[in-house]
Order: C-alpha cells, then structure tokens, then sequence
C-alpha cells in the first residue's frame, strides 16, 4: 500500500471516528427515549387490564337520597365492617325501577329481581394474607374515609377498575404513579404506605424500638428536608424491624 494512499485513508478516518461518535450518541438518545416510552407509557398499559363495574353507581345522588354513608357501610355488631353493600342495603327503594337511568334498570332487571348480589370490583382490595381492621382506623383512631380511599365515597361515578395482570391486584394499592410518587395519603396504600403512617402516627404499632436522639432528629429535621414527602416512605419506615410486627397486618 502506498503512503499516498495510508494518507488518503487517514483524513476520512478522522471523520468516520466523529461521525461513529455521533452516531452512538444519537443511537443512546433513541435507546434512552424509547426506554422510557416503553417503561412509563406502554408498560403500565399492558400491565393493568380496565374492568367495567358492572353499571355505575352515584355516590352523591344516594348520599343525598340516604343521608349518611353508615346505611350503606356499617359496622356489625361485633365490630367488623360491612365493606360493600349487598342487595338488603337497596331493595327497601330499587324493588321497581324508579327512574329512566339505563344503570338502575341493569341494576333492578339483572341483579334485583333476580336476586344475585352485584359482582362489584372493590379497588381497595387488598392480597388475602393481609389484615386490615376499618374499626380501629375509623372507630379507634377516628380516621375519616377519605384519607385512605379519596372521594370515591362523593363522586358520581365509579371509576374504571383496573386489575394488575401478574398479581390481579387492583392498581389503587400499587398507585398510578409507576415511579411510586404520592401527593395524597390515598394514592397508593402498599405496605410501606400502611407502615409510614404507623410510624407517625403510633410508633406502638410497628414495634420498632424508638429511635435515640440523634436518630430521631435525623427522621423529623432532616429527612424531610432532603426528601420530598413521597420519598420519606423509603426512610426509617420499614416495617421488617421485629418479628411480631409482621402479624399486626398480616394473618
Ligand atoms: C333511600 C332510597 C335508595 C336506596 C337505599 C338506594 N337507592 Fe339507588 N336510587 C335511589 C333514587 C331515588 C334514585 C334515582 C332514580 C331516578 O330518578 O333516576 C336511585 C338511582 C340509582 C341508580 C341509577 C343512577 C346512578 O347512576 O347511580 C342506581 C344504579 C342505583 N340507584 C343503585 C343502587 C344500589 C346498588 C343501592 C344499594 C347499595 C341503592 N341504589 C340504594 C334511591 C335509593
Ligand atoms: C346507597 C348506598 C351507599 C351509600 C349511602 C354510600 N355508599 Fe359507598 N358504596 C356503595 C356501593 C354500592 C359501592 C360499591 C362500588 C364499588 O365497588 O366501589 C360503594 C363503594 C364505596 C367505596 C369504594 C370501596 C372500594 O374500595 O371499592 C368507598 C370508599 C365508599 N363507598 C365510601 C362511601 C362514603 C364515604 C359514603 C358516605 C359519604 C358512602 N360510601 C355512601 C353504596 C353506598
Ligand atoms: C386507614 C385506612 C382506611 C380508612 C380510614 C377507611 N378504609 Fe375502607 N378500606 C381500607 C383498606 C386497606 C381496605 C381493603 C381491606 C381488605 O381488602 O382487606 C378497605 C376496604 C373498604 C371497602 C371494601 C370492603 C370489601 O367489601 O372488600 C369499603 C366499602 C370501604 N373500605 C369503605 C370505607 C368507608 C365508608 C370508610 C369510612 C367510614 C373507610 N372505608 C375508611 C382502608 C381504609
Ligand atoms: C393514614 C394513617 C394509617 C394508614 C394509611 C394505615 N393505618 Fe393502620 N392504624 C393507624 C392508626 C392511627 C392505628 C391505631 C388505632 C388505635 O388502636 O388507636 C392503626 C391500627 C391498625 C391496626 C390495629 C393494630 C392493633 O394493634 O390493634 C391494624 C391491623 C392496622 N392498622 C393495619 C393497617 C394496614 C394493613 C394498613 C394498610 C393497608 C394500614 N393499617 C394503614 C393508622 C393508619
Ligand atoms: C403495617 C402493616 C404491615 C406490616 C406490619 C407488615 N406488612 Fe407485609 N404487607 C402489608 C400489606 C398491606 C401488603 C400488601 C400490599 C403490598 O404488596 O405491599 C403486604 C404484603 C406483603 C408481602 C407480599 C405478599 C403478596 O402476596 O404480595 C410479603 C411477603 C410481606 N408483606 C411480608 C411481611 C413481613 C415479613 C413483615 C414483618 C417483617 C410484614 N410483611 C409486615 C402490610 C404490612
């Protein structure tokens, strides 16, 4: 090979390697983009599948119609809650169709007079091996509904169920924040969401020793100095301290 053509190759070569340089640059810029397009847009999508309730229900309209939430979720008398109503709570009004709404007429035609129990998605379910108590929220430590389930108990309609398709959760336990962001106690409620307010709000319950001095300053000054309120769940609250502790919520 001559020099000449050695020195012919060489001016090239310095672009080609600028080029490639750009090249991988715009390829990661590509890869980056399109990880996070797959990651927070399309696999959120395939991940949950949207269940329609089986017609929808006007929480506002009954209020008013009712008067309060307890004739529809009670507590029985040995203390456990209703949970979602069965048909005794409506039949006393909804034994005839009493409007034109197509949902009451699904409601009474298919469900009522038929005697089935509406096969309602209950967004707030939580996996079978956890135990949750409404009446030492509610009764005991005299929580109001909104702080773990929103306005659902307000609005006017339901809003889509949607189911995880590995777990079959509902998305309300995971959040709709796949990043695990929260601005509002009811956003998400997994298990460091449960142990988060334990810990503010009975240090007894999470049986984890008390915290020193220096620890204690540490959570309350600093923490939530440098974190923002979403992200001081993943400080100084796990609930993995004591073995007992686990059976607070689980059975
Ligand atoms: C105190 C009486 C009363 C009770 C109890 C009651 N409803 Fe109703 N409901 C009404 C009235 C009044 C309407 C409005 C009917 C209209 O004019 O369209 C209504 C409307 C409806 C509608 C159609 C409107 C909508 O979009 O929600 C559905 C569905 C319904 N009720 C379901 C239920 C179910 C399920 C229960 C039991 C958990 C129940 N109702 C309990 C009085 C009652
Ligand atoms: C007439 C009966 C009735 C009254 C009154 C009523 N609800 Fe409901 N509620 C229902 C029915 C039916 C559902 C089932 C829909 C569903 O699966 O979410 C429901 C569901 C709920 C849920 C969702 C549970 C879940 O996780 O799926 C909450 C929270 C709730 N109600 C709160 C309230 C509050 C708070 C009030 C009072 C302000 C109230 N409700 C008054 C009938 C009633
Ligand atoms: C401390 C948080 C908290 C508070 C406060 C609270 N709930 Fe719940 N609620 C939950 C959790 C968690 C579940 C799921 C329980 C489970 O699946 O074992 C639930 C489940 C429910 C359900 C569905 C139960 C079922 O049949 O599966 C209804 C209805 C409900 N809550 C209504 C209410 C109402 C009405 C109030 C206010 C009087 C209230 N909740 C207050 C956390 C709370
Ligand atoms: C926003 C605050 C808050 C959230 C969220 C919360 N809790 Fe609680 N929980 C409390 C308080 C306050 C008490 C103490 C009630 C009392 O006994 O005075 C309590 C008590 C309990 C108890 C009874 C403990 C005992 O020793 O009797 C259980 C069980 C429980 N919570 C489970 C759960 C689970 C499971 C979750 C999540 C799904 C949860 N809690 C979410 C505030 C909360
Ligand atoms: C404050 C209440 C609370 C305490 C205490 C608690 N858990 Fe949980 N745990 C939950 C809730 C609520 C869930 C379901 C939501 C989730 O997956 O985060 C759960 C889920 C789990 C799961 C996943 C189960 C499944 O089917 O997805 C495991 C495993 C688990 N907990 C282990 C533990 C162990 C071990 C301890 C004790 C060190 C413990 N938990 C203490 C509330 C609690």
């Amino acid at each position: 090979m001559s020099t000449k053509d050695d020195h012919g190759h060489a001016v090239p070569g310095d672009a080609a390697e600028n080029k490639g340089g750009a090249t991988i640059l715009l390829f990661f810029i590509l890869g980056f983009a399109a990880s996070l397009v797959i990651g927070w847009g399309i696999f959120p999508k395939l991940l949950y599948s949207t269940k329609p309730q089986p017609f929808n229900f006007n929480h506002a309209l009954h209020n008013q119609e009712v008067g309060d939430c307890e004739s529809c979720h009670f507590f029985r008398e040995d203390g456990t809650f209703s949970g979602v109503p069965t048909l005794a709570q409506c039949t006393d009004c909804h034994e005839d169709v009493l409007g034109e709404s197509e949902d009451e007429t699904i409601f009474v035609e298919q469900y009522v007079w038929k005697e089935r129990e509406v096969p309602w998605h209950v967004y707030s379910r939580q996996p079978d091996c956890v135990f949750f108590s409404h009446a030492a929220h509610v009764i005991q430590a005299k929580m109001g509904c909104e702080t773990c389930h929103g306005d659902i108990g307000t609005s006017t309609a339901l809003k889509p169920y949607q189911e995880n398709r590995i777990t079959g959760y509902s998305r309300d336990i995971w959040g709709y924040s796949i990043a695990g962001f929260k601005t509002h106690t009811y956003d998400r409620m997994k298990m460091d969401d449960c142990a988060e307010c334990h810990e503010q709000a009975v240090g007894s319950v999470d049986q984890a020793p008390a915290p020193g001095v220096v620890g204690r300053h540490f959570r309350q000054e600093v923490v939530p100095a440098i974190y923002p309120l979403d992200r001081q769940a993943a400080v100084g609250s796990s609930v993995q301290t004591h073995r007992d502790a686990c059976f607070v919520c689980h059975k």
